[in-house]
């Protein structure tokens, strides 16, 4: 077995194949297939998920590794996404990094997927030395499946602090955009939208104790109102459009941060990371940045590519944990609802 610290990492937890490749902790190559055929569903079907992956990963891989400059025999371990996520989806990336293992005779670790989303901040090109979290910091993590507030101790040691009780932030988004019409995913479509209007509407905002929140009240909510408006105006959605827009979305990340601050008021850290696939939305970055400053500590957010679902989050989770001598033997399975 080679030590020169190559380490390949693969991402199938929900509708995206991906394949990153690291050296001694540094992100060499972080590629990822998209499956366009899910829009036309105006959500993730999960049998079609799986059958893309299969088609997906070995190109991916393929590519991911040339771009490193390095052959699959240059691996010295390999790491996967075990969970949470679709099982089908999961399976195909378990089974390959299980054949991997075993043809190449390296070390194989399974990783939680949340725990990537949680240390995507440290996710850097060998060139490209970005400011990190420092421990303990508070993680906000927004995404289509899940949303959560972490308090991060170091790489292992995390505990969730409050998390949605019902639909993500970002189903949130999506399924308010799936009732205006606009394609899937709709959270970048609010997002445009709202840059043009204003949120002069107001929803319902669930009331929920201590961290944890709420999305799906919000969403009837939302499905009231348009239907009352459209009753008396059949164009209402069309000529309203980017004010309702920018009123979901302030009503959002609102929520969002309500809970962020009450978290910090109970834990007071120094920093603050967002990431996740809604750590895009340009209301939420600055809706953070600014309590960050008004609270004197540092906000970090990771590069878009490190934020939605990808390969080199889980590479970095996995590098760490396998420097703390952590390893899974082959009986490794898949679990679409591993604990944090
Ligand atoms: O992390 P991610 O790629 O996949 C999941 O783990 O779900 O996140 C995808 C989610 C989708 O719900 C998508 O609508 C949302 O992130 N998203 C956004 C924006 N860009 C992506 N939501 C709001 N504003 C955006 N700019
Ligand atoms: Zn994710």
């Amino acid at each position: 077995m080679n030590h020169n610290g190559y380490i390949l990492a693969i991402e199938s937890s929900c509708d995206d194949t991906g394949a990153a490749v690291l050296n001694k902790g540094k992100i060499l190559a972080n590629k990822f297939a998209t499956q366009e055929v899910h829009s036309r569903y105006g959500g993730v079907v999960p049998e079609l998920a799986s059958r893309a992956h299969q088609r997906n990963i070995v190109p991916v891989v393929d590519i991911a590794l040339k771009e490193a400059g390095i052959s699959v025999k240059d691996l010295d371990a390999i790491v996967f996404t075990q969970g949470p996520g679709l099982m089908g989806s999961l399976l195909v990336g378990a089974s390959f990094a299980k054949s991997v293992s075993m043809s190449l005779g390296i070390p194989c670790l399974g990783v939680n997927h949340m725990k990537g989303h949680v240390l995507s901040h440290f996710a850097h090109r060998p060139e490209k030395e970005s400011p990190v979290p420092e421990f303990p910091f508070l993680s906000l993590i927004v995404s289509g499946g899940h949303t959560m507030l972490v308090m991060v101790h170091s790489y292992s040691d995390m505990k969730i602090l409050g998390r949605s009780l019902d639909d993500a932030a970002g189903e949130a988004f999506d399924k308010s955009a799936k009732m205006l019409g606009l394609p899937y995913p709709g959270g970048p479509w609010i997002d445009r939208h709202a840059k043009l209007g204003k949120p002069i509407y107001s929803f319902n905002k669930p009331r929920v104790d201590g961290l944890d929140m709420s999305f799906s009240g919000l969403k009837t909510s939302i499905l009231n109102f348009l239907k009352k408006e459209v009753a008396l105006d059949p164009q209402f959605m069309k000529t309203h459009m980017d004010d309702i827009c920018s009123s979901i979305q302030t009503c959002i990340v609102e929520i969002l941060i309500e809970k962020t601050e009450r978290a910090l008021d109970e834990f007071p850290v120094k920093d603050i990371g967002l990431a996740g696939g809604v750590a895009a939305n340009s209301a939420l970055r600055t809706a953070i940045e600014q309590m960050a400053e008004k609270r004197g500590i540092k906000s970090h957010v990771p590069p878009f590519e490190y934020c939605t679902d990808n390969a080199a989050m889980i590479g970095i989770a996995g590098y760490f944990a396998l420097k703390e001598g952590l390893k899974d033997d082959l009986s490794i399975m898949a679990d679409p609802n591993l604990p944090f």
